[in-house]
């Protein structure tokens, strides 16, 4: 780990939006700020792990309030400093368990990071955490991969997924204990950089759990932003868990 921002540290942060670029494609992001404006409301929404404010920045300029929080001061920096950030509210903690003061209609954790969380006592927690933030309704939204165990071949423990001249990058899975990180090795300036960053991986059905234990129940379950079916083929899932009005 580089420093107290954790794994998002100055060195990741000043790269993030050029190294997520695909995230940050504008088909991507208004799917996913539709849904979020959507669930909204006329509430205010909150994004546990709001980065550089890929996601939050937009749902803003759409007229929800949105509140952040972030370890990384690093990477809430870069939201500061684009149009609209120094106006958000944000909050340096960790999202398992720091609280901010009043009610949310939606709360959302995207792009993996409930598998920054890399044990499962903190993964609950997260879902603890969010329901108390939760007005009567009001929804938590997930985005997160299937676990690549069927890419797994038996007695492998690595599976690619970036591959060019300059950059490789691959997951490696512990399957006893669900551990998992991805690495990454890039040549700059002639020699090979190499960053790792721990994850926990976990399946829909125990976040399922998770929200059962928080007083959550599932509301939806896409492969997607545009709320294709989610199916036994499908590489991600966008869950959506309510927190029940009676
Ligand atoms: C992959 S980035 C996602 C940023 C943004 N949500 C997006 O979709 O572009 C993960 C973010 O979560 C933050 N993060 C990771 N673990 C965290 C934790 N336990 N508490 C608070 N923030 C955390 C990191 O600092 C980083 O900004």
């Amino acid at each position: 780990m580089d420093d107290e921002d954790g794994y998002f540290g100055e060195r990741v942060a000043a790269r993030y939006d050029e190294s997520s670029a695909e995230m940050f494609e504008p088909g991507v992001v208004d799917a996913t700020v539709g849904v979020l404006a959507e669930l909204a409301g006329r509430g205010r929404a909150l994004e546990l792990g709001v980065g550089t404010g890929r996601v939050a920045l937009p749902l803003a300029r759409r007229g929800v309030p949105v509140h952040g929080i972030d370890l990384s001061r690093a990477m809430v920096a870069r939201l500061r400093a684009k149009p609209g950030g120094d106006a958000m509210g944000v909050t340096i903690g960790d999202f398992a368990t720091t609280r901010v003061a009043g009610t949310f209609s939606v709360a959302y954790l995207l792009f993996n990071t409930i598998m920054n969380l890399t044990t499962q006592a903190a993964q609950v927690a997260s879902f603890r955490n969010v329901a108390a933030h939760l007005d009567p309704g009001g929804c938590f939204v997930v985005e997160v991969m299937v676990p690549e165990l069927r890419r797994l071949p038996a007695g492998q423990n690595a599976v690619p997924f970036r591959v060019s001249p300059t950059r490789w990058a691959f997951d490696l899975y512990d399957v006893a204990t669900q551990a998992m990180s991805s690495n990454y090795v890039e040549v700059v300036d002639g020699r090979g950089e190499y960053r790792s960053i721990p994850f926990r991986y976990v399946w829909p059905a125990e976040l399922d759990l998770m929200a059962q234990l928080a007083g959550l129940r599932l509301r939806e379950r896409w492969d997607g932003w545009t709320r294709e079916p989610f199916t036994g083929e499908s590489r991600q899932h966008v869950s959506i868990w309510e927190k029940p009005t009676d």
